[in-house]
């Protein structure tokens, strides 16, 4: 899952060039992957992508009068798969998650709810969403992995939300730059990566990407 936030050269053609290369290498090693452009570039991306494009934030409203909020129903209707939820750079409190939650699944679309710790991430469970992200906010932009600097983190996470969601796949994220990190992720029980920087600020995201999709083992698929 790559989260392009806001950087500069992520936006407009950025993010299509960005998202055509990450549908290429996917589709190439047979791994399921999704994007999240930011807000303006969401209708460009679902409808020149094959793979599901995501938003990087939704609000909790229905749509109609609602300037300058982002309604589940209007994501919907532009052909956004679904969002992330409760950021560490947008967070929610767990009656917003626990609603957003609920709104996108009536609408057909997933949520992708990070935590920053093993407590939270075992909160949000409680809702059920189809994936939590694990990924603690001060190796986020940086270059040493979760995977690395938090072993124990991932593995744990895992094990919270199985005992409360078994269904519920578990990513992780923060720091992730190429095949190693995200081989030692999933050797932890993680189902897949979200990673921003180390694709959206690259000199050449695809080579980003390739890096990153060689730690998957091909046809890597944790879809929900
Ligand atoms: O949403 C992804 C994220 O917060 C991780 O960012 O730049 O550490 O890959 P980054």
């Amino acid at each position: 899952m790559v989260n392009l936030k806001t950087y500069p050269s992520a936006v407009g053609d950025g993010a299509l060039r960005i998202g055509r290369a990450l549908e290429r290498s996917a589709a190439r090693r047979g791994v399921s992957a999704a994007i999240a452009p930011a807000a303006p570039d969401l209708s460009l991306l679902a409808r020149s992508l094959q793979i599901p494009v995501l938003a990087q934030h939704v609000d909790p409203v229905d749509d109609g009068a609602r300037t300058g909020h982002i309604p589940p129903s209007t994501l919907r209707a532009l052909g956004v798969a679904g969002s992330l939820v409760n950021h560490s750079e947008n967070p929610a409190p767990l009656s917003t998650i626990r609603d957003l939650v609920s709104r996108l699944r009536v609408g057909g679309m997933t949520s992708i709810v990070c935590a920053r710790t093993v407590a939270e991430a075992a909160r949000i469970a409680t809702c059920h969403p189809p994936y939590v992200a694990i990924e603690p906010p001060e190796l986020i932009g940086g270059t040493i992995s979760v995977s690395t600097a938090r072993p124990g983190l991932i593995a744990e996470s895992v094990r919270a939300v199985r005992r409360v969601a078994p269904r519920t796949v578990v990513l992780c994220g923060a720091g992730v730059q190429g095949t190693e990190d995200v081989a030692r992720a999933l050797a932890l029980g993680a189902g897949g990566i979200l990673v921003a920087s180390a694709v959206a600020r690259a000199a050449s995201p695809a080579r980003a990407l390739a890096e990153l999709l060689d730690g998957f083992p091909a046809r890597w698929s944790r879809t929900r």
